[in-house]
């Protein structure tokens, strides 16, 4: 970040479309000055149901938009983004690059005799960082793997029924299993937790959000800087531009029901 104490931090926080705003929400919660940029590629929406080179040349594109507002760091809202392009981007950009990580190692921790599930998306799924994150914790046999392929624009559409009835048929799996540990795995559905849980009353939810909210804010400083956040929000879908910006509004004052959890 550019060495002057004065300056108030410039953040770019991206996402496929609405599900970075869960993020962007916690991190208005905190009393830091900084300035946030968020921008949800709605034109390109959803991303985790594509190949993972054209995710991550549109998560480029957005980073490549963020340098030119001269953003000091980019967060990547969004666990697809993050797995199909976190590695690559670190090395290409001049600024640090944030991303997401599933919260499998909590869960697992939290039940050590249990499988947990993880509900994602396609990409997230079958990426080589989540191998990489299974492997490190020797955790192969235990985490059942609920491809949630479609939730995600339901939620970018503000679809809660729809999303509800798909999220019934997802957990049935766990539920019919026994399994009470589910890791939400894509920033959009966090958004859905009071639907889950009034679903699945029995499950424990963990999230990724207060993690990597941590490591930026230790990574950039962010608490020696004590003042009030502030954000603009862009979205790439110009023929409804205002309503985007509508919803959006509405969804970063939506509870989520549940305290975020704190790892
Ligand atoms: N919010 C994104 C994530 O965290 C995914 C949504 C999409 O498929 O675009 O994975």
């Amino acid at each position: 970040m550019k060495n002057d104490k004065e300056r108030v931090p410039k953040i770019g926080v991206m996402d496929s479309g609405m599900g970075g705003l869960s993020v962007l929400k916690e991190l208005l919660d905190l009393p830091y000055s900084a300035s946030f940029l968020y921008y949800g590629d709605l034109a390109n929406a959803p991303y985790g149901e594509k190949q993972t080179s054209e995710v991550l040349e549109l998560t480029r594109n957005v980073c490549n938009i963020f340098l030119e507002q001269e953003v000091d760091a980019i967060l990547l809202a969004c666990n697809t983004a993050t797995s199909a392009s976190a590695s690559k981007l670190r090395e290409e950009l001049s600024v640090p690059v944030f991303g997401m990580e599933p919260a499998i190692k909590p869960a697992l921790l939290a039940h050590p005799d249990e499988k947990i599930a993880l509900l994602a998306t396609s990409v997230t799924h079958r990426e080589e960082k989540l191998q990489a994150l299974k492997s490190e914790l020797g955790a192969f046999e235990r985490v059942v793997h609920l491809n949630c392929d479609g939730l995600a624009s339901l939620v970018d559409q503000g679809k809660w029924e729809e999303a509800r009835l798909l999220l019934q048929n997802i957990l049935k799996i766990p539920q019919e299993q026994g399994i009470r540990s589910l890791v939400l795995g894509c920033t959009h559905y966090v958004f859905l937790k009071s639907e889950i849980q009034e679903l699945y009353p029995e499950a424990i939810l963990h999230d990724g959000n207060q993690g990597t909210i941590r490591h930026l804010v230790r990574s950039l400083h962010l608490d020696e800087k004590q003042g009030q956040p502030n954000y603009t929000l862009f979205f790439s879908s110009v023929t409804n531009r205002e309503e985007a910006e509508g919803f959006a509004s509405s969804l970063l004052q939506k509870s989520s029901g549940l305290p975020p959890y704190k790892r």
